[in-house]
């Protein structure tokens, strides 16, 4: 019984596949019809230009025509039907029907028809995307210089994005994360406003910092639509003393200058000494501290303190005289110091070649003492060896190299 009836699944089988192929073949014959018109898809932004372009493989000369959005003629063959001079004709042939759509609008979106006056009419749609161009982004929030420490609250804004456009943040060049953008829409307007917020607590590294807002959006070059903002950070002064004179030598005019950097600019100085008093001949005038004369009991650390309206810094500085004499002395000392650590230099470097060497010369000797001892050593043992560092000792391991070859093969074994 199940014998015969295996042969006629197998038929049904194969004649259901005959079918499902010729279907497939119909549809591919229907797709691939010549008569049948081509167009693509096109986005645009704002105030571009499209080109759309509806092709025939083949054609029996019958008409192609273009139509908008609201089902409205533009082009029948080479004939323009609807007076809109952003819309011209591009290319006309039997088999090509090309027409260039410039300073699009946002209304201009939708789906294009291209026919052809075949029986019957063969068509082919094609959806033109406009993109709206966002406005260059809008910085606000920052009004006025902020003490450090403080937040600041930055948003930017950007109109008109179709899609909504991306908000990014950068302090410098590198990107900073800003809240989510809030996208707003109104009805009857295709496009968005976005917005972004940053919120950062300033330090005083902050000042003159730059914050830029950048669009990202597909109508426009990344970075091509930007604002930028400079912070202002008030800070307290940051000191640094530095002396006026390359020296302080004993009996010598010697000064210190204080720079105290701090927005605003510091309004008052003021110097003191870490052990004590200041001495009697150092003058403290404003960011300067000048010793007429230089003593060694002037030796010590300096306070200099700076101030603004937002605050005080401090820094120090650590006197340390140099004896009239000894100074002289000392100078060409310290050239004479490095000048001869130059020579210590070649001179080791010198040494340890020469002991290098006669290491070498030694280990040479040693060497071919060994292996020559060795070798008459492996000969009577009947072992020889592949590296032969001399002539006298390749004969001798000649003499012994057949088992010192199967030595070997035991060995890698
Ligand atoms: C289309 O027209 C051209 C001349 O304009 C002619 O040579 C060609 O044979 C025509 N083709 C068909 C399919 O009628
Ligand atoms: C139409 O657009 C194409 C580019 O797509 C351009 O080369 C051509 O000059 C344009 N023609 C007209 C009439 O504007
Ligand atoms: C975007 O902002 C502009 C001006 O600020 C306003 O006129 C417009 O209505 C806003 N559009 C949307 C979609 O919110
Ligand atoms: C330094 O000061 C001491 C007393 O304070 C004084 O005796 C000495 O002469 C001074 N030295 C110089 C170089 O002025």
């Amino acid at each position: 019984m199940a014998f015969p009836s295996a042969p006629c699944a197998l038929w049904i089988v194969s004649l259901l596949t005959a079918l499902f192929a010729a279907a497939v073949h119909s549809n591919i014959v229907s797709d691939e019809d010549p008569l049948q018109p081509m167009t693509s898809d096109e986005t645009v932004s704002v105030g571009g230009m499209v080109t759309l372009t509806c092709r025939v493989a083949e054609t029996d000369n019958s008409s192609l025509q273009w139509s908008n959005t609201a089902q409205q003629t533009l082009y029948f063959g080479e004939k323009r039907a609807l007076r809109d001079n952003r819309i011209q004709l591009h290319r006309s042939t039997p088999t090509e029907l090309s027409i260039n759509i410039s300073d699009v609008q946002l209304s201009d979106e939708g789906e294009y028809t291209c026919s052809i006056f075949t029986m019957p009419v063969r068509t082919a749609r094609a959806t033109v995307t406009v993109l709206g161009v966002p406005g260059t982004p809008q910085i606000s929030g920052f009004e006025k210089p902020v003490p450090e420490g403080e937040k600041v609250t930055l948003t930017c804004t950007s109109t008109g994005s179709k899609p909504p456009a991306k908000l990014r943040w950068y302090k410098g060049d590198v990107e900073v994360q800003g809240r989510p953008d809030v996208v707003e829409s109104v009805p009857d307007d295709p496009t968005y406003n976005v917005s972004s917020e940053l919120t950062l607590e300033v330090t005083a590294n902050d000042d003159n910092a730059k914050i830029s807002c950048v669009v990202d959006h597909d109508s426009v070059k990344h970075g091509e639509k930007r604002s930028e903002q400079s912070l202002r950070v008030l800070y307290a002064p940051e000191v640094a003393i530095t002396p006026e004179e390359r020296m302080a030598i004993e009996g010598q005019r010697f000064s210190l200058q204080c720079s105290g950097k701090g927005n605003p600019e510091p309004t008052s100085y003021f110097w003191e000494k870490a052990e004590g008093e200041l001495p009697p001949l150092a003058k403290a005038d404003g960011a300067f501290l000048s010793f007429s004369v230089l003593n060694k009991s002037d030796n010590g650390m300096y306070i200099c303190h700076a101030a603004n309206d937002i605050g005080k810094g401090r820094g120090s500085y650590t006197l340390q005289v140099q004896g009239k004499g000894r100074n002289t002395e000392e100078k060409p000392d310290t050239t004479a110091m490095s000048a001869s650590s130059g020579v210590d230099h070649a001179v080791i470097g010198g040494v340890v070649a020469v002991i290098v060497f006669i290491l070498l010369c030694l280990l040479i000797v040693l060497g071919r003492y060994l292996i020559r001892h060795k070798g008459t050593y492996l000969t009577h043992e009947a072992k020889g060896s592949d590296d032969a560092p001399d002539a006298d000792t390749a004969i001798i391991n000649a003499e012994g190299g057949h088992s010192g070859a199967e030595e070997k093969k035991e060995y890698f074994i």
